[in-house]
């Protein structure tokens, strides 16, 4: 059978692993497909930059738009990143016959309509595999593996560098800071790291698993959303006693006809949920599903290798699709028809809170604090309050921990606007919510 042509846009760390994986698999992926599948043209930015990866009868150009329209590429793969020229060349590209497999999942969520639209338009096939959770295969879980099911919820540890960062800090090991500088040396912060640890990325990665498991779209900026800034290292301590791990969660949750529930924050985890035993910047979904029951999928999130092995796994599907003249076949969204969905109020969601306190160590201001809960049916679960450390006694503060039963987050929210109003209320307090 004869070559399939791949035109790669990028070569960057997750397109210099496509190249290095066609290479090293290339006799595994001939006899998986029954075709070639190869690079024959690459657009870089820089053409001066040395590179190391194996390029011999690749042609390079720094023109987008000549692979694009090279004859010899039936399949354009986007590794450019971010969602301006991205978003131009895969319209450019689909609207030129051209297959396109992309693992940018700040271009699919934000601009889903335009580019799934256009690809059925053109009947050509967008995959985008490694675009959440990197190299762990969810999006043909969801897609396929789990067609007949019926998913009810999905909890997930989507950013690495999230998880990375609050493992690091709970082994006691790093700073928030240092944990960040880390994350980002390793490679797999965003460019924005603002994007990791205040929950865009998630919420985009969100947002797509939400309209492949429930066949609806939520936009990414309307996704509850909540960072790990505010996390120090005396909450992993806390929340340790009570038994729980701190974990950066995507939850989005069916409620029939009122709605989906989808938001992102970091959040108090059981230790015995395999989840809080998910390590560095390891990835891992937990679904429910109501013929399965409960199922589980790890490992590695970002990276190079395990993304660009995403990324061929798709150039596979979408070279079978072509070789058997059946473009089209799968839903690109899991469902045919994508509706817009109802969202569920966070202010509705129910939840258990864990909250730390500094307050003016003074009498009756405990008691300030407690009458405040209950004036909002906020029943407490149990409070911590230890004697004052050094940096304590010489900022005349205390820290209370309060972890409080299940209510409702709107209760819980006019609560906790009544204590910071308190002058006793020295700063800020850190809320976190624990899993449902
Ligand atoms: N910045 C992302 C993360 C890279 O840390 O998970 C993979 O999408």
């Amino acid at each position: 059978m004869s070559e399939i042509g791949v035109g790669l846009l990028g070569l960057g760390s997750v397109g210099s692993g496509v190249i290095d994986l066609l290479f090293e698999n290339q006799s595994k992926i001939v006899s998986r497909l029954g075709a070639p599948l190869s690079v024959t043209r690459v657009c870089v930015r820089d053409m001066a930059k040395k590179r190391t990866v194996p390029l011999k009868g690749v042609e390079i150009t720094d023109d987008p738009m000549a692979v694009i329209r090279d004859p010899s590429v039936k399949i354009v793969c986007e590794l450019i990143g971010g969602t301006k020229e991205a978003k131009t060349l895969v319209i450019e590209a689909l609207k030129a016959g051209k297959h396109v497999v992309t693992a940018n999942k700040a271009l699919l969520a934000e601009h889903a309509e335009e580019i799934f639209g256009t690809a059925k338009k053109h009947g050509v096939d967008v995959y985008y595999e490694g675009a959440v959770a990197g190299g762990i295969p969810i999006i043909r879980t969801l897609r396929e593996g789990l067609a007949a099911d019926r998913i009810e919820s999905i909890h997930g540890i989507v950013n690495g560098t999230s998880n990375f960062i609050l493992s690091l800090m709970a082994d006691g090991q790093s700073s928030f800071a240092e944990a960040l500088a880390s994350a980002q040396k390793s490679g797999f912060a965003e460019a924005d790291p603002s994007l990791d640890i205040g929950g865009g990325d998630a919420a985009h990665k969100l947002s797509i698993l939400v309209t492949l498991a429930f066949g609806v779209h939520i936009p990414p900026h309307k996704i509850h959303r909540e960072g790990i800034q505010t996390i120090g290292s005396t909450d992993f301590k806390f929340a340790e006693r009570f038994g729980f791990a701190i974990k950066p969660l995507a939850i989005a949750k069916e409620h029939g006809k009122h709605g989906i529930e989808a938001r992102v924050h970091p959040t108090l985890v059981p230790k015995h949920w395999l989840l809080a035993s998910v390590p560095d910047a390891k990835n891992a979904l937990y679904v429910r599903s109501f013929a399965l029951g409960s199922s589980m999928y790890y490992g590695a999130g970002a990276g190079g290798m395990p993304t660009a092995m995403a990324v061929i796994s798709d150039l596979i599907e979408v070279a079978r699709n072509i070789t058997s003249k059946s473009e089209g076949r799968l839903p690109a969204r899991s469902f045919q028809d994508i509706k817009s969905a109802t969202i569920y109020p966070d202010e509705n969601v129910t939840s258990r809170f864990y909250c730390r306190l500094s307050l003016r160590d003074k009498p009756g201001v405990l008691g300030k604090i407690t009458n405040i809960l209950g004036e909002y049916s906020v029943s407490i679960a149990q409070l911590i309050q230890e004697d004052r450390t050094p940096q304590e006694t010489a900022g005349e503060f205390a820290s209370v921990i309060v972890l409080t039963h299940a209510t409702k987050v709107l209760q819980f929210k006019k609560a906790m606007a009544d204590i910071e109003n308190l002058e006793d209320c020295l700063t800020k307090p850190v809320v976190l919510r624990v899993v449902q």
